[in-house]
């Protein structure tokens, strides 16, 4: 569904993956794990199209779309969800999803009364503006917004950031219903135990490129490829 082939993309003069190649098939999530500064998010920003990479090809269902702006590539339904949740703050809870949601197809299958109903913690923070929420009601805000543009890929930057182990474990819940759903995802997390639960398949990063690749109970037997590759 999603295939990246040999992508080399970085910060102007400097960079910082050097042939990542990644298949994710419809349906499944695939989780890119690895120490820090390894090109995780460079990855995944090179995916959304906040970054035009220096070679190499990012296909969408067989179609080329490398060369797209971020808002070209949201359009054709990859949702992206960053690290900084990029919440409006200013906004309301309500704004902000209904901005997202300009971005939905017609007919999308995600209106705001849908997304609220996802997510219940949002019900009575409709009018609270989004810098008033909690971290946890931020992500989930954030992940909201993603839906609003009726996405067929989710991409998540490291979703369970600074949030306490309780809403960890309600994040947890939403995205494998997303998963039940149907909805593809590319997680990039910390969080070892959240990722080879959630992860069908799953793949190690280290300066820039892919160095391992396999199931997720492959990786909880590899305690070799962990050290090596996470220094778990
Ligand atoms: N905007 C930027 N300009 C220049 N260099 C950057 C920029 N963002 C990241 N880098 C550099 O690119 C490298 C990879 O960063 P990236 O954010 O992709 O790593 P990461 O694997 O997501 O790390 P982390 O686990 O800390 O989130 C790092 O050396 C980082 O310093
Ligand atoms: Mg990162």
């Amino acid at each position: 569904m999603l295939e990246l082939d040999q992508v080399e993309s970085g910060y102007g003069e400097t960079m910082v993956t050097h042939g990542v190649s990644l298949a994710i098939a419809p349906a499944q999530t695939h989780a890119v794990l690895g120490r820090n500064g390894v090109g995780k998010t460079t990855t995944l920003k090179t995916v959304a199209g906040q970054i035009t990479p220096r070679a190499g090809t990012i296909r969408l269902g067989g179609t080329n779309i490398h060369h797209l702006p971020a808002h070209a590539i949201a359009r054709l339904g990859i949702a992206y969800v960053p690290e900084t949740r990029d919440v409006f703050g200013a906004l309301t809870v309500r704004e902000n999803l209904k901005l997202a949601g300009r971005l939905a197809k017609p007919g999308s299958g995600w209106t705001i009364d849908d997304t609220i109903a996802f997510f219940p913690n949002l019900a009575n923070r409709l009018d609270h503006g989004g810098h008033q929420l909690s971290g946890g009601e931020q992500q989930m805000l954030a992940i909201g917004r993603a839906l609003m543009t009726d996405p067929d890929i989710l991409i998540l930057d490291e979703p369970t950031e600074g949030l306490a182990p309780i809403i960890i474990e309600q994040i947890f819940e939403k995205l494998t219903e997303l998963k039940s759903r149907g909805m593809t995802i590319l997680l990039v997390e910390q969080n070892l135990h959240f990722a080879l639960g959630l992860a069908d398949q799953v793949s190690l990063m280290s300066r820039g490129q892919i160095v391992w690749q396999g199931l997720p109970e492959d990786l909880k037997t590899d305690q070799a490829a962990q050290a090596r590759w996470l220094g778990v």
